[in-house]
């Protein structure tokens, strides 16, 4: 099935095979005459970049490049990206590439005009507020993962490379104006980065759908997009060419955007501070703590996990759904724990500490303390 749709929520999104080739078009939407295209060192070798640098070449727009991103992106790499795009005199951004690209993209148009450092808008209350929001530049997003959906987010995940420390950098006017969810980008990933953003997919949903926040739009999301995760990802996993199934991680990947309004949990709170300290992958991470998180929240979300399974077609409530999610991960080649990832739990007080002060711990099921987090990290051990 060729699927091709047009939506306008929470932003216009264009999702279909070959659509890539209307970038030009989504860039002169928002006015943009001298965009940047902001990528990952890595896929700014490679071919789709080359492609889509083309199709705004041939609309004169020029083929600009920023690509000193790290994987898990920096202040630095924000600060030399805000000055090739001043020294350029672009007038707004492509962010090109996965969670780290698009991120980074998005925090670049957003900082281009501010004044204040980048860290006083971290997504604390109503510090978003301290922004200029008259100075921040078009953002056109196009994906080349499935997973993190920052292509429909209004935050951006910047790691502080001398603290380690990851922060959530947050304005509504973040959101891309325009997004191209073309799958027949997402066909080259490395099938460990396929499985990796495909559970931090499976993580949004989750976790969103069992934070305690009352917020049934997002959990309604949250639900379908388990169950695309569910039936698209072992497809994609297995046959990466299968458009019909990229497609549709296309679109679980931004629902689970969508859907963690609601909240995040403690999957995310363990996990950004293992990525910040051992520069792991978000979602392969994520996919590792699962299982425990499960166990350490059943209490809470036994009901709600057997309504969920129920929706999936997974037989034995909370039992089932901690099963599936057991041979899902073992069907994607997710290590088993922490240790098979190779980390040593020498610095555990050390990522204990920082997973409590992880924005995402407030969307916990349970209640997070010192102690039974240090507990829990234990375990993913
Ligand atoms: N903004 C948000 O809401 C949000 C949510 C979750 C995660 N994140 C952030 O996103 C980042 C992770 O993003 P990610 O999982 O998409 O990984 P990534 O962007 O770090 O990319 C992983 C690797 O895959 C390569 N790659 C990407 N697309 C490819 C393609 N089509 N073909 C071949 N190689 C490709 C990249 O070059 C890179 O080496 C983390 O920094 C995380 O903190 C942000
Ligand atoms: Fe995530």
């Amino acid at each position: 099935m060729n699927i091709v749709a047009n939506w306008s929520y929470p932003t216009a999104i264009k999702l279909g095979r070959g659509r890539i080739k209307e970038l030009a078009d989504a860039c002169k939407a928002l006015g943009l005459k001298k965009p940047l295209l902001v990528t990952d060192r890595g896929l700014a070798s490679m071919a789709i970049t080359a492609h889509a640098l083309d199709v705004l070449d041939e609309a004169g727009l020029g083929r600009a490049v920023f690509s000193e991103v790290d994987p898990n992106p920096n202040e630095k790499n924000l600060e030399a990206g805000i000055k090739a795009y001043k020294d350029g005199g672009h007038d707004g951004v492509v962010a090109f590439g996965g969670g780290s690209g698009l991120d980074l993209g998005k925090l670049i148009a957003f900082m281009v005009g501010q004044t204040r450092p980048v860290w006083d808008f971290e997504d604390i209350g109503d510090w978003w507020t301290r922004a200029d929001a008259s100075k921040i530049a078009p953002i056109v997003a196009v994906p080349t993962t499935a997973g993190t959906g920052s292509e429909v987010g209004r935050a951006g995940v910047l790691t502080n490379s001398a603290t380690h420390v990851k922060k959530i950098i947050f304005h509504p006017r973040m959101l891309p104006g325009v997004v191209i969810c073309d799958p027949e980008l997402t066909v080259g990933m490395p099938r460990v980065i396929t499985a990796g953003t495909g559970m931090d997919a499976f993580a949004h949903c989750l976790e969103a759908y069992c934070s305690p926040f009352y917020h049934p739009m997002s959990a309604g999301i949250a639900l379908e997009g388990m169950r695309l995760v569910k039936e698209f990802l072992p497809r994609a996993y297995k046959d990466g060419s299968d458009i019909e199934a990229r497609t549709n991680m296309m679109s679980a990947a931004a629902m689970g955007a969508v859907a963690f309004q609601k909240g995040l949990g403690a999957i995310h709170s363990l996990s950004h501070p293992i990525g910040a300290i051992y520069n792991t992958h978000h979602g392969m991470t994520n996919a590792v703590v699962m299982p425990p998180v499960l166990r350490f929240n059943r209490t809470a979300i036994e009901e709600k996990i057997a309504r969920a399974a129920a929706y999936l077609g997974i037989s034995g409530g909370f039992d089932g759904f901690y099963d599936y999610v057991l041979s899902l991960r073992s069907d994607l080649g997710v290590p088993e724990n922490l240790t098979a990832m190779g980390i040593a739990p020498d610095r555990v007080d050390e990522l204990t500490a920082m997973a409590i002060e992880d924005p995402s711990c407030g969307g916990n099921p349970v209640p997070m303390t010192l102690e039974n987090t240090k507990a829990l990290f234990l375990e993913c051990f």
